[in-house]
């Protein structure tokens, strides 16, 4: 208990999945935690279970491509706690197709999600961080941000573009003592994977692992195969992650890739 006692933290997407097991977790070790997401409802709803269990956490309605939007986060987020020590950049879709049929407009949507979401979290941080005389910014990459997929090249780029982003970032602000790591989770458990409806048909060597006529992936059935520990990781997993660069335990790293993949990059 308390590894992040008394710290503000920002968790976007943390009506779901990862997001959501960070925002509890990161709450259960004593931070205060501002929820945002453009699921109101599911996020409103993590924020209960937080107070519930003794926590301090606020839900706000965010879209992160939105900078005006952002500005008044971080503002809410401040008048409310007195300052901001941690964001988590953390929303993220998945939009998967072959790229020789990819529409431009998929690509500009995945972009403005993925990477100005991130840009544009990590920008507004950085001030309320200096005045904080430092802070923890992590950056939720992916696998599919050190290495290729058939069917995710898209969002490869993406994922990429913030592993290399998250390091600029942390050379750039070493000096105020704000750490910038990025987050790379292998095949985990969560909804991102049911909303990716049309990930099979354009991932041939996946097709194996959808039911037969379906488009969606078995995400256990895929985990098993492929990732050398047997399993899909839990959003828990890649919390767990998120609490040490979030905590004083990982002062000493920044510009760094945590992976937690269940083995598949070894
Ligand atoms: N699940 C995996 O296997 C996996 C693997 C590698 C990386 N990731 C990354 O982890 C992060 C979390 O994914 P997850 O698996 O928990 O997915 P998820 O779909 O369960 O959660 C993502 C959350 O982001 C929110 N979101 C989407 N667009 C948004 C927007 N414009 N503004 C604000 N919120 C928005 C969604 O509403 C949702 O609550 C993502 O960045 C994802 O790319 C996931």
């Amino acid at each position: 208990m308390g590894r992040v006692q008394d710290k503000v933290a920002i968790v976007t997407g943390g009506a779901s999945g990862i997001g959501e097991s960070t925002a509890i977790t990161l709450a259960r070790e004593g931070a205060k935690v501002v929820v945002t997401d453009i699921q109101d409802k599911e996020g409103e709803a993590v924020v209960a279970r937080i107070r519930e269990a003794g926590g301090d956490a606020l839900y706000l309605s965010h879209d992160v491509v939105d900078e005006t939007a952002w500005i008044g986060v971080i503002e809410k987020t401040i008048d409310t706690y007195g300052g901001l020590d941690i964001l988590v950049n953390n929303a993220g879709i998945g939009l998967p197709g072959a790229i020789k049929d990819y529409p431009l407009e998929r690509w500009r949507e995945l972009m403005a999600v993925n990477m100005d979401g991130v840009f544009l979290g990590t920008k507004h941080a950085i001030e309320p961080m200096e005045k904080r005389g430092g802070g923890s910014i992590i950056i939720l990459s992916s696998l599919a941000g050190l290495r290729g997929s058939p069917g995710l090249a898209a969002y490869n780029a993406t994922k990429g573009g913030v592993r290399l982003f998250a390091k600029g970032v942390a050379r750039e602000h070493a000096a105020s003592q704000i750490r910038v790591n990025s987050v790379h989770p292998g095949i985990i458990d969560t909804p991102i994977w049911t909303k990716m409806d049309d990930l099979a048909p354009s991932m041939p060597d996946a097709s194996q692992f959808a039911p037969e006529g379906a488009n969606k992936i078995d995400v256990d059935a895929v985990a098993t195969a492929v990732a050398p520990l047997g399993y899909a990781g839990s959003p828990q997993d890649i919390a767990n992650g998120i609490l040490f660069l979030a905590s004083d335990e990982s002062r000493y790293v920044t510009g760094s890739e945590l992976v937690i993949d269940g083995g598949m990059s070894a």
